[in-house]
């Protein structure tokens, strides 16, 4: 199963799939990484492992991915041989064009129990709204934010003490079992 990831960040959940490929626990291969941030971190990881990784040049725009954007993206994907796409942290919408050359082939993972909490800083919502639970959800993407049909969810407890950022933690550690996992079924069922 070959695997292209986007992402804007640290890229631990890219991480998380590189190094279930390794144990074999994934049967799948990252064969591109994309980034619209010249500076995540993702995009060094990428490359520690020998990953093509590339940098996404939405020029200028601090949140739109324009539509001429996506199409070159998509086909860039295409070219790489991209069967299922990841999203890990990207923080841009994905659309059409994209979405029509991947149809149920885009995975996020997104750090809420969906549909509670879409958006930015879900973690802190949860904090801020004193939610007793929250957690992670892959879902399939389509062209709303967050919004596609939910795949697996893993929950966490919300504890009296934490902070945006100790919930975070916790939820990111669910993160890195749930997406592999998530990627590994789909896989399976590609396979069938
Ligand atoms: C994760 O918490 C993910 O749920 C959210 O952005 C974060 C990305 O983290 N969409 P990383 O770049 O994978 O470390």
């Amino acid at each position: 199963l070959k695997l292209g990831v986007l992402g804007s960040g640290s890229g631990s959940n890219m991480q998380a799939i590189l190094d279930a490929i390794d144990s074999g626990e994934l049967h799948a291969e990252i064969v591109l990484v994309l980034s619209d941030n010249p500076e995540g971190y993702i995009l060094e990881r990428a490359r520690k492992a020998g990953i093509v990784a590339e940098v996404i040049d939405c020029g200028g725009y601090k949140t739109k991915f324009p539509e001429e954007k996506q199409a070159a993206v998509a086909a860039q994907l295409k070219e790489a041989g991209v069967e299922l796409v990841c999203l890990a942290g990207f923080m841009r919408l994905v659309k059409q064009p994209m979405l029509d050359v991947f149809p149920e082939r885009i995975l996020n993972i997104h750090p809420s129990l969906l549909p509670a909490y879409p958006g930015l800083m879900a973690w802190k919502q949860a904090v801020d709204d004193g939610a007793q639970e929250s957690g992670c959800t892959v879902h399939y993407v389509d062209a709303g934010m967050d919004t596609g049909p939910i795949i697996k969810q893993a929950k966490v407890p919300v504890l009296a003490d934490d902070t945006a950022d100790s919930l975070h933690q916790r939820i990111q550690v669910e993160e890195h079992k749930l997406y592999p996992e998530v990627v590994a079924a789909i896989g399976q069922k590609l396979r069938q």
